[in-house]
């Protein structure tokens, strides 16, 4: 079987600044991943196609951003049965809220995984991707919860700088 990947896809070059977090944290934690810009109501013929051809080349879970009517992570949702994470976008007057709602509204079997609106959720689908994949590798199990650890001695770094300001 191939190697696994995540693909990251995004309904508009406009969302790469938000999606490219994630991205960050899938390099960080050595995950091959994929990522693609397109749209559940520009280019639906395309999205339906690249879904169903990363599932065959082994993709394990999907990330999807997009931001107004967001519907690219539900149309993923329906054209696999992978694992599917949503990003909400603030991408107009909404501030994100729009896409929010329409992202995590999904119908009962066709789960969308939704995550906080904007670079937080991009991050954390990234993160949630690496826990989904880590169940069947160990080693990447190992390297999440690394981060993990360094990640909270950042915080510990930051609190010791505050505390000797004082
Ligand atoms: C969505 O519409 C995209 O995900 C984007 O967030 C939003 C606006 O797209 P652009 O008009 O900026 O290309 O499909």
């Amino acid at each position: 079987m191939s190697e696994p990947f995540v693909a990251i896809l995004m309904g508009s070059e406009n969302d790469l600044p938000v999606m490219e977090a994630g991205a960050d944290v899938l390099k960080q934690l050595e995950i091959k991943y994929e990522i693609k810009i397109t749209s559940a109501h520009r280019t639906p013929a395309v999205t339906q196609q690249y879904i169903s051809d990363a599932e065959a080349r082994g993709c394990q879970v999907f990330i999807a951003g997009a931001g107004l009517a967001a519907h690219l992570a539900g149309a993923a949702a329906a054209h696999t049965t992978k694992p599917v994470i949503g990003v909400p976008i603030d991408a107009g007057p909404l501030s994100g809220l729009d896409s929010l709602l329409s992202t995590v509204q999904m119908p009962g079997g066709i789960p969308v995984a939704t995550v906080a609106i904007g670079k937080a959720g991009a991050k954390n689908a990234a993160y949630l991707a690496a826990q989904i994949l880590s169940l069947a590798d160990a080693t990447l199990a190992e390297r999440v919860k690394a981060e993990r650890a360094a990640n909270a001695e950042k915080v510990q770094a930051q609190d010791q700088r505050l505390q000797e300001s004082l």
